[in-house]
């Protein structure tokens, strides 16, 4: 036996009964010939430990324990700052169900590939086992994942993102499934060679998912969803597949609980792409004229939501944390985010201050006169850097969040009242519309699109179609996710449930000048209280040829000064627009053709109807 191997079985954990995990670990050991493996317990003593490690190493700046307590900044290497599409895979067994908008690769291929790379990658380095659920423990909708990392940071993040620990082996027993999840770094080290404070690899990266087999493989990236494997790719990716087999949806939504001034409870699911203020709608705060509404937050990115026995959807949110972008985040644009950030945070990317804080772009109106920058470099006011990377991160446990609903760890979810789907639109797509039924509201969401904004995709106000805003989270062909929307809305009609209206909105439309006509934030709540108006048959609209849109008495505008023409200004159907429009959704389909849904180019017929009419 090699020595890796009788390392690995005499440090296995007596509480550690999967034989076939433990034999699983031994053959990543084997592979990756790391030079120690710890077995994580998510305690709170080896949280301390690490973060302790890592702040020796340099990879963890301590931030002033007076100002930010138990926090920590990290900065990576410039070269890894981001989810990597490009270099991310859905290996099915057949080409045409990862779909055109997925790269694929012949899983042999991919295996022997990454078999190459993953060969020798941890040397030097320390294998931790780290054991996680997506989903409260135990809970009937929850998965279980392992993830094999060489990164301590992962490890720590990972502890807040998921429930992560011991416990998850009472939960497995002697063969429970599990998603195997493989991570390294990609940087090996040789005997004596110094560490540097953000390994990865710079030159090779791979993010991979075997759908079939639920497999995933990650080389060279210690960043967000390229690392913390549970999030995109388990949570997604994986999960996406698994909710097609089994008759459920894994999701990119945030999760609200929204409660009338009545103390009516409602629960919505939305679905916005990056950029567009997904986590301030997920912890929005009414404005002070409405503020006998209440809205709790449920989850701030991924739902996982299944019909239960009544034909009724519910939703939880399978993880346990918030990986939130820093930059424009302050206590106007968010104050309950901020309120969540005082202590116990990992940040990421971000600038530290000289007494030892962070600052982002944004978080204050002037910059304070000196700080270091992101690269580790002095920055001042005018040097015409940014101080933080625009895509710079916290990391914090949902718990710490001031508005968490009172049923965000509820194993059996949340029933869901509404879904809302929305991107950044300068022009055409109105403030709000609902869809007539839920096959309009599917071609809502499969043509749903955002302008891409220059920190996002290098390209400014570029409209890139973002189906359901999962283009980068289906694990499968997206022509067949829409068939699965499609069907599990008519199994459920077929048993007389009533099935969550859907709803599309577009906060961004802009003036003549391109500045943004809707003020947005906690005044989203006014669309918020007209769609759970509909939801109760009560509220009034104007049916146009997308859906049904609120005129500008049906909204309440107490407290804040909006007129009917700015109101029209981001309401109006503008027929030429739309024709066009029409034309880019044609130009999707043609893309997504293998299998797109008849239902859909039916509906978009229906549509061209009514603008010609
Ligand atoms: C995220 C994303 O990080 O959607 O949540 O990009
Ligand atoms: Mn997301």
């Amino acid at each position: 036996m090699s020595a890796v191997l009788s390392m690995v079985n005499s440090t296995v954990p007596a509480y550690v009964k999967h034989k076939k995990l433990v034999a699983w670990v031994q053959e990543i050991a084997a592979l990756t010939e790391p030079a120690h493996i710890v077995w994580c317990d998510g305690s709170e003593a080896e949280y301390n430990r690490l973060c302790d490690d890592m702040v020796n190493a340099g990879t963890l700046k301590r931030l002033n324990p007076e100002l930010r307590p138990n926090s920590y900044l990290a900065w990576s290497d410039p070269s890894d700052v981001a989810r990597v599409e490009d270099r991310t895979f859905i290996c099915s067994e057949r080409k045409e169900d990862a779909g055109p908008t997925n790269n694929w690769e012949e899983p042999a291929k991919m295996r022997a590939t990454l078999n190459g790379l993953f060969k020798g990658s941890m040397r030097g380095r320390t294998l931790y086992v780290i054991p996680f659920s997506m989903g409260p423990l135990g809970s009937p909708i929850a998965q279980i994942g392992v993830e094999l990392s060489d990164s301590a940071y992962v490890v720590v993040n990972m502890r807040m993102m998921t429930r992560m620990g011991k416990a998850v082996y009472d939960v497995l027993g002697e063969n429970g499934e599990f998603v195997p999840c493989v991570h390294t770094v990609g940087a090996p080290l040789q005997a004596g060679q110094k560490d540097v404070a953000w390994p990865c690899n710079p030159d090779t990266k791979y993010i991979v998912h075997y759908p079939e087999t639920r497999e995933i493989w990650s080389y060279g990236s210690g960043y967000g969803g390229n690392a913390l494997l549970g999030k995109k790719c388990l949570a997604l990716r994986i999960a996406s597949t698994m909710g097609r087999d089994q008759g459920w949806l894994a999701e990119h939504m945030l999760i609200l609980g929204v409660t009338s001034p009545e103390g009516k409870k409602y629960h919505v699911a939305a679905a916005f792409p990056s950029a567009c203020g997904k986590t301030n709608f997920a912890m929005l705060i009414p404005p002070a004229s409405m503020n006998g509404w209440k809205v709790t937050t449920i989850g701030d990115d991924i739902a996982w939501i299944k019909p239960d026995a009544n034909g009724k959807l519910r939703a939880i949110n399978p993880e346990a944390g918030y990986f939130g972008v820093a930059p424009g985040t302050n206590t106007k644009t968010n104050s309950n985010c901020m309120a969540s950030l005082n202590e116990n945070v990992i940040f990421t990317n971000v600038a530290l201050t000289d007494e030892g804080d962070v600052w982002w772009e944004g978080l204050t109106k002037e910059a304070p006169a000196h700080l270091v920058d992101w690269t580790g470099q002095d920055w001042t006011p005018d040097c015409g850097r940014k101080a933080s990377h625009p895509n710079a991160r916290f990391t914090v446990a949902a718990q710490q969040n001031p508005v968490i609903d009172n049923n965000w760890d509820n194993p059996a979810g949340v029933e869901i009242d509404a879904f809302i789907f929305g991107g950044r639109r300068s022009t055409t797509v109105p403030l709000v519309t609902e869809a007539r039924n839920w096959v309009e509201g599917v071609y809502m969401a499969a043509t749903m699109g955002s302008e891409t904004t220059a920190a996002a995709f290098g390209q400014q106000g570029v409209v890139r179609r973002d189906p359901f805003a999962m283009l980068p989270f289906c694990g499968y062909n997206m022509s067949d996710y829409f068939q699965h929307w499609l069907n599990l809305g008519a199994k459920l009609q077929s048993t007389g449930a009533k099935l969550p209206s859907i709803f599309c909105v577009n906060w961004f439309r802009t003036d003549e000048h391109g500045k943004f006509i809707w003020p947005g934030f906690g005044d989203n709540m006014r669309v918020l209280k007209w769609m759970l108006e509909r939801v109760e048959g009560k509220g009034q609209g104007v049916e146009h040829v997308f859906g049904t849109s609120p005129r500008y008495e049906d909204l309440t505008w107490d407290g804040l000064d909006f007129t009917e023409a700015q109101f029209n200004a981001i309401t109006s159907i503008d027929k030429a627009a739309w024709t066009k429009e029409l034309e880019l959704h044609a130009e999707l389909f043609d893309k997504l053709k293998h299998n797109l849904p008849k239902q859909l180019e039916d509906t978009k017929a229906v549509i061209a109807g009514r603008l010609a009419a």
